[in-house]
């Protein structure tokens, strides 16, 4: 065993525990190797000195490096091995964008040919034979109605930028200001993403408001913000917006879209569920307000449909897509429908729209999922590990709930003590779910925690993972929970706050 991997920035000083040896077949078909990296390995750098580096000189604003203090030098699907040559399985896929996991050959090969051709690797947003492709492949996915008439706007390159695009979008052709959003969303970090997101401390911070939102509850089963759950809770959901909208006397006035996530990712791994969203997308049709779906998480397969709104059959106005579509390097665009393409040339600008290099890492990325029904194959084995997921919550009580949609997986960590209320929820449990990401990263895996109260662990491993990957990913989870709620009891038991 190696020796313990410290957290420089961890100002309490403990301690990551190192991880266990890579023994499994999930470990092996993936393995970082001199063939598959390259043959000329440089001496590792020194980890501890760099994350010493980061710690002092990188801002207070930093987050995954924090909580995942690992220096990655070589990744290969789903295996990321650090600059200490210790080896994890990697479910945070870059925040879901990598569906094909790392350095996938089919977008080394996009990205190589790109380069050989010496075609400009910058270029604004003017056409070229690689944005062509990549144009063709994205709508080859899209629903008929939006693949037939569609039309598609480049933004800089972040998904938050495709969301400001995407309100300023409804706004201009609808000319009203307003826009829904849900509680616990999340759309992105600058001002008017941030205005439609459910988290209120940057905008308390900054100052920033939350301009012309209204806000509406999203409906949830565990949690749920009637006091009702079930079928029941969702329908209470729908009757408040509908009624909301509905009523000359509400103090409403007439929205310009509606914004809201097939799969609330960063908001706790909450499927909107299929009925709800359909009656989102008939309230919004009758009274000719622009549904956005932001995809940007949930597109490309991630759910198990292509995109999140399939399950429920819904076609969005407007859909914001980023994240996957680049194949690992930064996209985001706009399609909507052509009705609403009233804006005008240079509405929405930016100089990195025109990112060659992602573009065709995209389209092949795209093609694959296509090809390969990467989809459908996220569909089965997500369902695989949520059930296994399910099976284990019966006899741990540190897992609350387990849901999400395909390899979008959350499972809610709770305080194992406390009783249930009246819906049979127990409280969330943050401090112990910091405990299984560590315990986690110390086993070799990485995973990220999300949620209003940030207790969900996060799965969102690539598409390409296989039933033995799985399997470990599986092992060391439920090993890292049990790690992590042993220690926690203890310490509670001692009187100490866990
Ligand atoms: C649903 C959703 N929308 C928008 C964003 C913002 O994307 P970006 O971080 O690329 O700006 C995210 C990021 O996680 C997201 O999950």
């Amino acid at each position: 065993m190696t020796a313990a991997l410290t957290r420089p920035d961890d100002r309490s000083g403990t301690e990551v525990p190192a991880p266990k040896e890579p023994t499994t077949d999930g470990f092996a078909a993936d393995a970082v190797t001199e063939a598959t990296i390259g043959r000329q390995r440089s001496p590792e750098p020194d980890a501890q000195a760099i994350l010493r580096r980061q710690a002092a000189r990188e801002s207070s604003a930093r987050t995954y490096a924090r909580s995942l203090p690992i220096v990655p030098v070589r990744a290969r699907g789903m295996t990321v091995e650090g600059a200490d040559g210790r080896r994890y399985l990697d479910c945070l896929s870059g925040a879901g964008t990598l569906a094909l996991g790392h350095n996938h050959p089919v977008v080394l090969a996009a990205i190589r040919g790109v380069l050989d051709t010496g075609a400009p690797l910058h270029v604004l947003d003017l056409a070229t034979p690689v944005k062509d492709r990549f144009v063709e492949e994205l709508f080859a996915t899209l629903p008929p109605e939006l693949a037939r008439d569609g039309r598609i706007q480049f933004c800089g390159p972040a998904g938050t930028d495709a969301v400001e695009a995407a309100l300023k979008l409804v706004r201009t052709a609808t000319g009203r200001r307003g826009v829904v959003a849900f509680t616990g969303a999340y759309h992105g970090m600058t001002a008017g993403a941030l205005a439609v997101s459910g988290d209120t401390a940057i905008r308390d911070a900054t100052g920033a408001g939350s301009g012309d939102t209204i806000r509406l509850p999203f409906p949830q089963g565990y949690r749920c913000p009637f006091g009702i759950g079930g079928v029941r809770g969702e329908r209470a959901a729908a009757y408040q917006a509908r009624s909301l909208l509905e009523d000359p006397g509400g103090g409403v006035p007439a929205p310009a879209g509606m914004i809201v996530e097939p799969v609330q990712g960063e908001g706790g791994v909450l499927p909107a569920p299929d009925e709800w969203l359909r009656e989102m997308r008939r309230i919004t049709t009758e009274r000719g307000i622009a549904l956005i779906a932001d995809e940007v998480q949930t597109g490309l397969g991630r759910t198990g449909a292509m995109w999140g709104v399939d399950h429920a059959g819904v076609v969005p106005d407007v859909m914001v897509v980023s994240k996957a579509i680049g194949g690992s390097l930064p996209l985001a665009v706009v399609v909507y429908r052509a009705e609403l393409d009233r804006w005008w040339p240079g509405a929405h600008a930016g100089t990195f729209r025109g990112n060659q290099l992602a573009m065709a890492a995209g389209a092949a990325t795209i093609a694959h999922v296509r090809e390969h029904r990467l989809d459908e194959h996220a569909g089965r084995l997500g369902a695989r590990v949520s059930g296994a997921l399910r099976d284990l919550m019966a006899a741990q009580p540190a897992i609350g709930e387990v849901r999400g949609r395909g390899l979008m997986i959350g499972v809610e960590i709770v305080e194992p003590d406390a009783g249930p209320d009246a819906l049979g929820a127990r409280p969330p449990a943050p401090r112990l779910a910091v405990a299984v990401r560590r315990e986690a990263l110390g086993r070799g895996l990485i995973i990220e925690l999300g949620g209003r109260h940030n207790s969900v662990v996060r799965l969102l491993p690539p598409l390409t993972m296989t039933d033995v990957q799985a399997d470990a990913v599986l092992e060391r989870l439920s090993d890292a929970i049990e790690a992590a709620r042993a220690a926690y009891g203890a310490r509670s038991a001692d009187g100490e706050s866990a």
